[in-house]
């Protein structure tokens, strides 16, 4: 149970694998693992919104996924739901997007400032835009990730897209502004950062570097379709042909170490053909058309493994 004077979460009512406390004047997490079994943990919720996000996609993964999970890899992490979801006992968490790593670094540290700290922020559009300036001209990781959190729950979808010379330039969601988590979800998740390896880089050293026998791998990359930029809203650079042909020699190669992988994948005859090498199976999802959340279509996506449950 969580109980705000002590800022302590009881894992034992709330997190049936995870005990830990929370100490507001050192602003650090200690976490004590009681178990690596799976089965039975209450899901946490992922701390920021994130285009692609998989969040409600969850249940239709869930058959595809392997029964025990002691080694996580998960190299386009975004909000990394899934993680969040089954908590595995120990992770890699990788995201090409530096800012997003440095917000989740910063909450695992200082989860109880940080959350004082954008609360604060008045959610208007005129604040808006000056805490989106100021975020692309601070220097101090702690205060960007105050302001990255901010931007995240009142920018239009969500989204995170920069201009060519790399300035955070989305418009303020006029119509709609994301809830805040409680602080309890907030802590809770971002305690459960304590064992993860966070960083930010491509996803081939992320995971060539740390891959070993029975690691499972879950790939959720952007899409990539023959002339179309997808998701581009990501980064400058679209994903391309060439990076979905890397992603081919990275499976041979994880395949090669005896691990575990999954990939999704918007569906096309091209992907279909490049990966029916191994296990393919189709899936209908949400899909948010152009990067907005409110329209969605029903798409069929690609479920790429290398093992049967
Ligand atoms: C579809 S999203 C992942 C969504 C995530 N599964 C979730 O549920 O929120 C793809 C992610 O890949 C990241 N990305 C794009 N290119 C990358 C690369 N070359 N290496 C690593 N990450 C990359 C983007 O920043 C984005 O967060």
């Amino acid at each position: 149970m969580y109980d705000k004077e002590n800022f302590r979460l009881d894992g034992k009512q709330t997190l049936s694998h995870i005990s830990m406390v929370l100490n507001r004047k050192r602003g650090y997490v200690e976490l004590r693992q009681d178990s690596h079994n799976l089965s039975g943990i209450e899901p946490l919720k992922p701390l920021v919104r994130w285009a692609g996000s998989k969040k409600r996609e969850l249940k239709k993964l869930t058959p595809f996924l392997p029964d025990k999970v002691d080694y996580y890899i998960e190299p386009f992490c975004g909000s990394a739901c899934l993680f969040f979801h089954l908590q595995p006992a120990f992770a890699i968490l990788s995201d090409l997007n530096r800012e997003l790593i440095n917000f989740y670094r910063q909450a695992r540290l200082n989860p109880v400032m940080l959350y004082d700290e954008f609360s604060k922020i008045e959610r208007s559009a005129e604040v808006y835009y000056n805490v989106r300036k100021r975020f692309n001209s601070e220097e101090s990781s702690v205060a960007r990730a105050v302001l990255f959190y901010y931007l995240n729950r009142n920018a239009f979808n969500g989204i995170f897209r920069t201009s060519i010379s790399g300035q955070f330039n989305v418009p303020f969601s006029s119509s709609r502004v994301a809830e805040y988590l409680s602080f309890h979800d907030f802590s809770a998740s971002a305690a459960r950062l304590w064992g993860t390896k966070l960083s930010s880089v491509d996803f081939e050293p992320a995971c060539r570097i740390c891959v070993k026998k029975d690691a499972f791998v879950f790939l959720d990359p952007p899409y990539f379709a023959k002339g179309e930029r997808i998701f581009s809203e990501y980064s400058r650079k679209a994903f391309s042909m060439d990076d979905l042909k890397r992603l081919y020699s990275l499976l041979i190669f994880l395949d090669s170490k005896q691990a575990k992988f999954l990939m999704t994948f918007a569906f096309s005859e091209q992907v279909w053909a490049m990966f029916r090498h191994w296990k393919v199976d189709t899936l209908l999802m949400r899909r948010s058309v152009a990067g907005s959340v409110r329209k969605r279509v029903n798409a069929t996506e690609l479920v790429i493994r290398n093992f049967e449950n």
